[in-house]
């Protein structure tokens, strides 16, 4: 895994959408994997800072978002169809019709799962996933214990989970307890990913899944066995890495990310 450490979140930020950037300009119709929650944001306003200065075109880009709480409609501010349009697609050229989410209201959850696995085929796979990480180390919505060749399905939220996410709703008790996501095996095929991790309280979570065993109780450590991931991460999520140093010495051997062909 290469593993990329910057001094701040806002500059660990931009070196992930400057790796979304040039993934977008060498392939006009890349297929993107996006993420939710507080740490994207200022990834999302990086890739809309490079579109409104007419250096990044997102009309034949098709997106998947990771995941949706059940029982959430887009016209809910909490939904996370919400947040990708009120966050990133307003504001970029994105066709609306390629943008695709899953879908928390639909009336059988089971085969709209098995649907959006097969829109995500359909489209030729994910050339480049976003991912955050949960404190519990979850990617999208799998919780510790979940296989780590899951698809999207229903998940229950641990309560960890949503006491972390709370902050988004006026209280806990908001907080749906069953989300859709996509599983950790459809995570693992997509052609790159890039784990971004600010902040922290997002440091032990990461070092368990960068350093520690693969497992199931740290869903992010499946990453492991994903030959393209890129862990972004700022000095404060860093803090619990141990080979801290090999990691500074591989990067100053590769190309600088943040430069734009
Ligand atoms: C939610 C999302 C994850 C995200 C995580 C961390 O649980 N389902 O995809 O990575 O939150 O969010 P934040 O960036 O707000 O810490």
């Amino acid at each position: 895994m290469r593993v990329i450490i910057r001094p701040t979140a806002e500059a660990a930020c931009v070196t992930a959408a400057r790796i979304i950037a040039e993934q977008v300009i060498r392939q006009p119709a890349s297929v993107l994997g996006l993420a939710t929650g507080g740490t994207p944001l200022a990834c999302y306003r990086e890739l809309i800072r490079l579109h409104r200065e007419g250096r990044l075109d997102f009309a034949a880009v098709t997106s998947f978002n990771l995941d949706e709480y059940v029982g959430l409609g887009p016209e809910n501010p909490q939904s996370y169809h919400h947040f990708m349009f009120a966050n990133l697609f307003r504001h970029i050229n994105i066709d609306p019709n390629r943008v695709h989410l899953p879908d928390g209201k639909a009336a059988d959850l089971r085969a709209a799962c098995e649907a959006y696995e097969r829109s995500i085929v359909a489209a030729g796979g994910i050339d480049l996933q976003l991912l955050g990480i949960g404190t519990d180390g979850h990617i999208a919505f799998n919780e510790p214990g979940s296989s780590l060749a899951s698809r999207t399905r229903l998940k229950t939220l641990c309560r960890q989970t949503v006491e972390d996410n709370a902050r988004f709703f006026d209280d806990a008790d908001q907080v749906p307890r069953l989300a859709v996501t996509m599983g950790v095996g459809t995570i693992l095929e997509t052609r790159r990913c890039i784990l971004l991790a600010t902040g922290e309280n997002k440091a032990a979570a990461i070092g368990a899944a960068i350093e520690g065993p693969l497992t199931s109780q740290n869903t992010a450590s499946a990453l492991q066995l994903h030959p393209e991931v890129i862990a972004v991460l700022d000095q404060a999520a860093a803090t619990s890495l141990r080979r801290l140093e090999s990691y500074q010495n591989a990067e100053s051997y590769m190309p600088d990310p943040d430069e734009l062909t």
